[in-house]
């Protein structure tokens, strides 16, 4: 278990494209323990290798609700998405920041699992939220890039108080 420095704003490697995982190894497995562990300690609900410097598609998800735990994903892709939501959202890698942005209300994504196995998982609301904001890290895609607009200042108070 360790922690891992978070990417921030202003770094060009939230602009590239992740590479696919071809080995599940042990280097994996570290990757996706140390990742969910830096995910928990910042209060995040996913995050994606390259906020920690890994150009690979890999990534985690655990929204705190449905008990259903940490998601790993490696190498995602959505297969299959419907609806509309429209909420706030933010990034770790952009502390302080929340846009208005526009997703699917359901996706279902095809990954594979720490061993190569692959796996379907069906997302609603803010978990398919969760998972198109991950998956769009992978393409060197941020939240501010897809976002309708940026909160402003005193939006973010409002929001916080
Ligand atoms: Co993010």
């Amino acid at each position: 278990m360790a922690l891992r420095n978070i990417v921030k704003d202003g770094d060009d490697i939230l602009k590239k494209k992740c590479r696919p995982v071809e080995r599940f190894d042990q280097k994996l497995w570290v990757l996706l323990d140390d990742m969910a562990d830096t995910m928990h300690h910042a209060n995040g609900v996913g995050l994606a290798a390259p906020q920690v410097g890994i150009m690979r598609r890999v990534a985690v998800v655990d929204i705190d609700v449905e008990q259903k735990g940490v998601i790993e994903l490696v190498n995602p892709q959505i297969i299959a998405y419907s609806g509309e939501q429209c909420g706030n959202e933010g990034c770790l890698s952009f502390p302080g920041q929340w846009g208005i942005v526009k997703r699917p209300n359901y996706v279902k994504v095809r990954a594979q699992n720490r061993h190569g196995e692959e796996f379907e998982i069906e997302g609603r609301e803010l978990l398919a939220r969760a998972f198109c904001h991950e998956i769009d890290h992978l393409n060197g895609v941020v939240f501010r890039d897809v976002a309708d607009r940026m909160l402003t200042p005193k939006e973010i108070e409002e929001m916080n108080s």
